[in-house]
């Protein structure tokens, strides 16, 4: 099978640092892949590498089924590229920006008012790039990254500052250009946007990949017991700690909460003693995933 990116031992040092250290992952064609990691995991340096912008110290790489390094004009404008830092031309407005991006690949001048659209900043076009608030600048960096209809599209963090509506805009935006065929892979800090967004994640740390698989078959592999949750008052502790499947109980005076690996009878028990009012039933989420194998402390 030919993949669309095809990694292999791929390592990279600054000075001391071992930024990455042997990651080796594909990506096949139309698929939408996420890396997942703490600061300084080293997901933008194996971005950059990927994407021809950094030399490898070691490893061997084919996108698009070309080498990216030394710089290849024949991948250029197959691929685009958002970066976690946006960088604009300056004292040009969103227009004239989007414009001057297509215009490096032959795309006509109309279509920069589709992408102002496509991204939701249709009133904005006349307005300097200075001037746009960090999550404007943001959306327009990404309608840049895919003006002129790249086969491939990297996003490091493209929703990092945006408001909860440009991010389900956003969101959709990619759900699009991925159903229409394109292969995208995105950086992310957010565990809800890799699940809905992702096929597939590499939750990376100190310059490795931990894990890699389908969001839920790695929440699956966690094995984490359900959390039913009721309002305080409606069962008392002890009576939820007799009830079948009952692994924990905790009540906090607003909730009470039973951890169970058997939830089926632990609702069920719940059922026949009317007590399900407000019940809520959580299972474990990427995010349990990535915090069980990255850990909670905190990274300088
Ligand atoms: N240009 C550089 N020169 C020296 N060290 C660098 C450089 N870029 C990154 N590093 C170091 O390499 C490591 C990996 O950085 P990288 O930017 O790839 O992490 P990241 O996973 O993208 O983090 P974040 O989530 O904060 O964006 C970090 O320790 C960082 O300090
Ligand atoms: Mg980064």
């Amino acid at each position: 099978m030919a993949y669309t990116i095809a990694v292999e031992g791929l390592r990279k040092r600054y000075g001391d640092v071992q930024a990455v250290d042997g990651v080796s992952f594909e990506v096949a064609e139309g698929e939408f892949f996420g890396i997942l990691g703490p600061n300084g995991a080293g997901k933008t340096t194996t971005l950059e590498i990927i994407e021809g912008l950094r030399e490898a110290d070691a490893g061997e790489l084919s996108v698009l089924g070309l080498p990216p390094w030394p710089r290849n004009p024949k991948l250029l404008p197959r691929i685009g590229v958002q970066l976690q830092a946006s960088s604009f031309f300056e004292r040009l407005t969103a227009r004239e920006q989007l414009q001057t991006f297509g215009s490096l690949y032959g795309v006509p001048a109309k279509k920069a008012d589709a992408m102002l659209e496509a991204v939701g900043l249709d009133d904005k076009a006349d307005v300097r790039v200075e001037k746009l608030s960090g999550g404007q600048a943001q959306r327009l960096s990404i309608a840049c990254a895919l003006v002129h209809d790249p086969e491939l599209l990297f996003l490091d963090e493209p929703t990092a500052a945006l408001d909860p509506q440009a991010r389900r805009n956003l969101w959709d935006v990619l759900q699009k250009i991925n159903t229409e065929g394109r292969t995208i892979v995105l950086t992310t800090h957010y565990m809800d946007e890799a699940e809905i967004l992702c096929d597939r994640v590499a939750i990376m740390d100190r310059g490795t990949i931990l894990k890699l698989g389908p969001p839920p078959v790695l929440v699956r592999g966690l094995d984490a017991p359900a959390r039913i949750s009721i309002a305080t008052g409606v069962l008392a502790a002890d009576a939820a700690r007799r009830l079948p499947g009952a692994d924990e109980v905790a009540d906090d005076g607003v909730s009470l909460v039973i951890s169970t690996r058997d939830p089926s009878a632990v609702v069920a028990a719940m059922a026949a003693e009317n007590a399900l009012t407000g019940v809520q039933i959580r299972g474990a989420t990427l995010e349990d995933v990535f915090l069980d194998l990255t850990g909670r402390e905190y990274r300088a």
